[in-house]
């Protein structure tokens, strides 16, 4: 992903409004949404994955997002992404003024008619033709690879299988594989060995990668990916999270940890940990579920003090 933002070490990519809300029972109205938003970028979380161009059918708790990026500015759209599984997507996030959009590709055939109704091999063709229009439109288009470790309906996928569709997405011209680990089945080994095949394959700067913390092995597995030369990572605000297509997926690993961790190992985030603490609580707060990062209570602990 490229931002025109002060630089960081480690880009942290917030899913929380995407990925964290897409699979609550309780769908929240676009003023809460936004309250969320602005929490976030109190915090100075400088790229934000806002919602989803999908049909409001097949996920009903990201109908709005057109609504709901209608609040912002220009300025601040440009610190937005979105997802999208198709032309029409792409069509209506472009309308709406976003300039980076995520396909979503999975590793495995099943998942992909599961998530999307399409095959591996038409989800290809679509993303080929998304990406031949986004390069003459001048708009950014990166991709996630889900189930890049583990599908829910098949099992272990293999490395070859998860570098043959990253192959192919990079020659069709996306700007960034974001490695997904969509259930939180992976750990630090295969991490760190996909992870060091792929930047061998196709190059480091190419790669960012998306964990989920079901097996508590998120953070651990940010680590590995970090020592494979990784230098984005998406994560979600209070670890809200998962999909509502793909059994077994818990939340997100949480905004919280991982920037405590990388700043504590002294990567810069420029993220602000007072007012990442406070978008952490209002997630609580809105959904009801979140539970907050496994650091929060430290974190808080170390807040107070700070304000004593
Ligand atoms: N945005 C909004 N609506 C869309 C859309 C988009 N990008 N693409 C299709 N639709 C609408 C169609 O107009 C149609 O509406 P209708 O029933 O009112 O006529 C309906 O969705 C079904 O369209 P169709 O082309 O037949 O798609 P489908 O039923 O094969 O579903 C997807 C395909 C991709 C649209 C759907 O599976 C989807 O949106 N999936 C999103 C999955 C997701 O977000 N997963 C979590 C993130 S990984
Ligand atoms: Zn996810």
């Amino acid at each position: 992903m490229t931002t025109s933002f002060e630089p960081v070490d480690v880009l942290i990519n917030e899913v929380g409004p995407r990925d964290g809300l897409q699979s609550q029972t309780k769908i929240l109205e676009t003023s809460q949404k936004e309250s969320l938003v602005n929490a976030l970028l109190n915090a100075n979380i400088n790229s934000i994955e806002i919602g989803a161009f999908v049909s409001p059918k097949a996920v009903p708790a990201m109908a709005g997002t057109d609504e709901l990026i209608a609040q912002y500015s220009g300025d601040t759209k440009q610190k937005f992404n979105a997802l999208i599984p198709n032309m029409r997507g792409y069509e209506s996030a472009v309308s709406n003024g976003i300039t980076l959009l995520s396909l979503v590709v999975a590793a495995s055939n099943t998942m992909n008619e599961n998530n999307i109704r399409m095959t591996t091999e038409q989800i290809l063709q679509v993303s080929a033709e998304v990406l031949k229009r986004a390069k003459s439109d001048g708009i950014d288009v990166q991709a996630y690879i889900a189930t890049s470790w583990v599908c829910p309906f098949e099992g272990d996928i293999a490395v070859d299988q998860v570098v043959d569709v990253c192959e192919k997405l990079s020659d069709a011209g996306v700007s960034k594989l974001i490695i997904s680990d969509t259930i939180g089945a992976a750990d630090p080994q295969s991490v760190k060995q996909l992870m060091t095949i792929l930047t061998r394959e196709l190059g480091g700067s190419q790669f960012a990668c998306h964990f989920h913390d079901t097996r508590a092995m998120g953070l651990a597995n940010v680590y590995a990916a970090l020592e494979a030369g990784i230098r984005q990572f998406d994560s979600s605000i209070a670890g809200l999270g998962g999909c509502p297509f793909a059994p077994g997926a818990s939340g997100n690993v949480a905004t919280e940890d991982v920037v405590m961790m990388l700043e504590q190992m002294g990567f810069n985030t420029g993220i602000d940990m007072q007012q990442l603490l406070v978008a952490s609580d209002i997630a609580i707060e809105l959904t009801g579920t979140a539970k907050g990062g496994r650091a929060k209570p430290w974190l808080q602990q170390q807040k107070q003090q700070h304000a004593a």
